[in-house]
């Protein structure tokens, strides 16, 4: 069966897909701003803490439960033989859907500024993200490519361009962002940023920073929603689960807080408010390239912005990927027919998303959360019901359902299927102890004190 359904040809081949699916936009874009609302390093301390520990567990238990069962998060939990706990699935399948449909659109605004810098169209100056993002025909059609490109590789299986493109390009990412942050430090005002970033102010800590900070841990690990059951099931059984997912978190992790290092110095010295909102790479980068001067500022940025485009891609399709195979394994509708109606049917979902960035007001202002007192816009607001409230409360019920369901000897003998000398190890016992403990009294607790405090 798994020869049929594909699957990674390496060890390495897997930490890259997976490491693929966590780096994205969740790191290099949505990791500052969420910095930048949060008051900064209090929001990395506890955005650290949750990916260590609570995150961390609940990734091993996902790669465990899709090997276990070589299906999609749907499949996976009633071939354990317990069919109600698919509901976690599906509550995955939406979650999935709702992401892409908003994550397609910021991938399409990274991939625009690549082409519009490339071809020297593009404005600089405070008016140039809202004035590009309001274009909704020009992004609709970055939109659109972005998302057949997806589709396409989706459609082709798991095993194909995914490993070889990610071997080379996730390593440039890696470096460019390294180049970006010796420059970064340079600059005037560099040390202001760097202060934010790393010095914590653990007054600024309100319920609702811990609340995003939680959301953004689970949403920058593709936790949650069984992106990882689905990779997971495609894993050799002779693969290490714990030291994968050790090394996709660390990876993941690494990325988001460089990100923080090129971005914040790069924030203070242009005399920008850190707390914009999800324009900040936007309209800070630009101005970086272009304070480089001529023709090396145009090169630069591009690249910067074809990576990003890059990163955010090996997401698209590990997001893509969920709603297929669940298509797939349990309706056995062709792979292809299945990603392309389902790229579709999440574009034509991603519509008001595109629309609420300037082109149509009322979706610009479409709630104000209880507890704020500005309205955020749909696309934000996707984010929210999707990144933050669904991941984290797929993540309470996989950690309840691997302690408790079925249970910790059984999650332990897949575990160590790949690795016998896991067995009795430091690193598997608090695995163990945090999915029974840690992670359903934290993720509960932190449930339900946000719900009382938004809705009450
Ligand atoms: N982790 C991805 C990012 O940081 C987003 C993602 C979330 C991908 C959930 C898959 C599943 O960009």
């Amino acid at each position: 069966m798994a020869t049929q359904r594909g699957g990674f040809s390496t060890r390495i081949g897997f930490i890259l897909a997976a490491a693929g699916s966590a780096v994205g936009l969740g790191n290099i874009w949505k990791f500052p701003f969420e910095v930048g609302e949060g008051g900064g390093a209090a929001f990395v301390v506890m955005y650290l803490a949750f990916c260590f520990i609570l995150c961390f567990p609940v990734m091993v238990a996902e790669i465990s439960i899709g090997r276990k069962t070589q299906r999609n998060p749907v499949g996976a939990f009633k071939s354990l033989g317990f069919k109600r706990w698919s509901v976690i699935g599906y509550l995955g399948l939406a979650s999935g859907v709702l992401i892409l449909s908003f994550y397609n659109v910021v991938a399409a605004w990274a991939f625009g500024y690549f082409i519009d810098i490339l071809s020297g169209t593009f404005s600089i100056g405070g008016e140039a993200f809202g004035q590009f993002t309001a274009d909704w025909i020009k992004v609709g059609g970055y939109g659109l490519i972005f998302m057949v490109g997806t589709a396409f590789v989706v459609s082709r299986g798991i095993a194909g361009g995914i490993e070889r493109a990610a071997k080379i390009l996730m390593p440039t990412l890696f470096i460019m962002i390294i180049g970006l942050i010796i420059y970064a430090v340079t600059l005037p005002n560099a040390m202001e940023g760097l202060k934010f970033y790393l010095v914590p102010e653990f007054d600024e800590i309100t319920g609702s920073v811990v609340y995003s900070a939680l959301g953004q841990a689970f949403f920058s690990l593709s936790l949650g929603m069984g992106a990882l059951i689905t990779y997971g099931s495609y894993v050799a059984k002779t693969d290490n689960i714990v030291s994968s997912a050790a090394s996709i978190t660390l990876v993941d992790v690494g990325v988001a807080v460089l990100a923080g290092f090129m971005i914040f110095p790069f924030v203070f010295s242009q005399g920008i408010e850190p707390n914009g909102g999800p324009g900040l790479i936007f309209a800070t980068l630009p101005g970086v390239f272009q304070s480089l001067g001529g023709i090396l500022g145009v090169i630069i940025g591009a690249f910067f912005f074809l990576l990003l485009s890059f990163a955010a891609f090996t997401s698209t399709i590990s997001l893509l990927e969920v709603p297929t195979a669940y298509m797939v394994d349990e309706h056995n509708i062709d792979r292809r027919i299945a990603a392309w109606l389902i790229a579709l049917l999440i574009f034509l979902i991603g519509i008001p998303s595109m629309l609420s960035y300037g082109a149509v007001e009322a979706l610009g202002n479409f709630v104000t959360m209880p507890g704020s007192d500005t309205p955020m816009p749909f696309l934000d607001f996707v984010g929210v019901i999707a990144n933050d409230t669904f991941l984290p409360l797929g993540g309470f019920m996989i950690a309840v359902f691997t302690a408790y369901v079925w249970r910790t000897e059984n999650f332990n003998l897949e575990i160590a299927e790949g690795d016998e000398s896991i067995k009795g190890s430091w690193l598997q016992m608090y695995v163990d102890f945090a999915l029974k403990y840690v992670c359903p009294v934290l993720l509960g607790a932190i449930f339900l004190v946000t719900v009382a405090d938004k809705f009450f």
